[in-house]
C-alpha cells in the first residue's frame, strides 16, 4: 500500500498535533454544553474517532453518510443521503466532522439540510480544505490543513475505497490512475 505513494503531504505526527489542538479549540468554546458530532461517512470515521477522544465534553455520536462522488476523483454535484441520522437533532449543538472540503457542494448541502431541522447550532469541522477547489461559499468553521488542488488519500480519504487506513495524508503514483482508466 506503502508503495503506491509518490509523497507524503501531511505526516501521521502532524495530524495528531493538529487534532489534539482543534480538540482543545472545540472543548474551549462549547464549555458547559452537549455537543452532537455528526460524522460524515466513510471520510470522516478516522478523523472522527480520533478527534472526539481530544474534546472533553458531553458528546453523542450520530453517523450520515452522503454521497458527492463515484468511485473517481472529480466532483459530480449530485449529493446522495445514504444514511441519514438516528435522532433529532432540534435544539442540540451539532458539529459536522468532514474529512475534506473540496467544492465544498457536499458540506453546503448537509448544512441547510440539517439547519431545517432546527438544531441549536451548527458548526463545521473539517480535517482538509482545497481553498482553491471550492465552488460555494462554506464557512469552515475548524479545519486542520488545507491543502492544494491535488486528489490526495489516506487517513479516511479514498481512492475507490481503498487507502483509508493509511495513517497519513499522501499523492498517489500517477501510474495508479493510469492502471485504474486501463482496467
Ligand atoms: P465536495 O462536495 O467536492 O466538497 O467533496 C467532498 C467529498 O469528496 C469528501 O467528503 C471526500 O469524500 C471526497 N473528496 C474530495 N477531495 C478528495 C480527495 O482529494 N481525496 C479523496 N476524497 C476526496
Ligand atoms: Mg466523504
Amino acid at each position: 500500500m506503502h508503495n503506491d505513494i509518490s509523497r507524503i503531504l501531511i505526516s501521521n505526527d502532524q495530524i495528531k498535533e493538529r487534532i489534539k489542538s482543534i480538540g482543545e479549540q472545540i472543548t474551549f468554546d462549547y464549555s458547559g454544553e452537549e455537543l452532537v458530532v455528526v460524522c460524515i461517512l466513510k471520510g470522516a470515521f478516522i478523523f472522527g474517532a480520533d478527534l472526539c477522544r481530544e474534546i472533553n465534553l458531553p458528546l453523542k455520536f450520530e453517523f450520515m453518510s452522503i454521497s458527492s462522488y463515484g468511485n473517481a476523483t472529480t466532483s459530480s454535484g449530485i449529493v446522495r443521503i445514504i444514511k441519514d441520522l438516528n435522532e433529532s437533532i432540534e435544539g442540540k449543538n451539532v458539529l459536522i466532522v468532514e474529512d475534506i472540503i473540496d467544492t465544498g457542494l457536499t458540506v453546503s448541502y448537509l448544512a441547510s439540510l440539517l439547519t431545517a431541522r432546527k438544531p441549536k447550532s451548527l458548526k463545521i469541522c473539517s480535517l482538509c480544505s482545497k481553498p482553491q477547489c471550492h465552488k460555494t461559499e462554506v464557512k469552515i468553521d475548524y479545519f486542520g490543513f488545507e491543502l492544494p488542488s491535488e486528489f490526495v488519500v489516506g487517513y479516511g480519504l479514498d481512492f475507490r475505497d481503498l487507502y483509508r487506513n493509511l495513517p497519513y495524508i499522501g499523492v498517489l503514483k500517477s501510474d495508479i490512475y493510469t492502471r485504474f482508466l486501463e482496467n
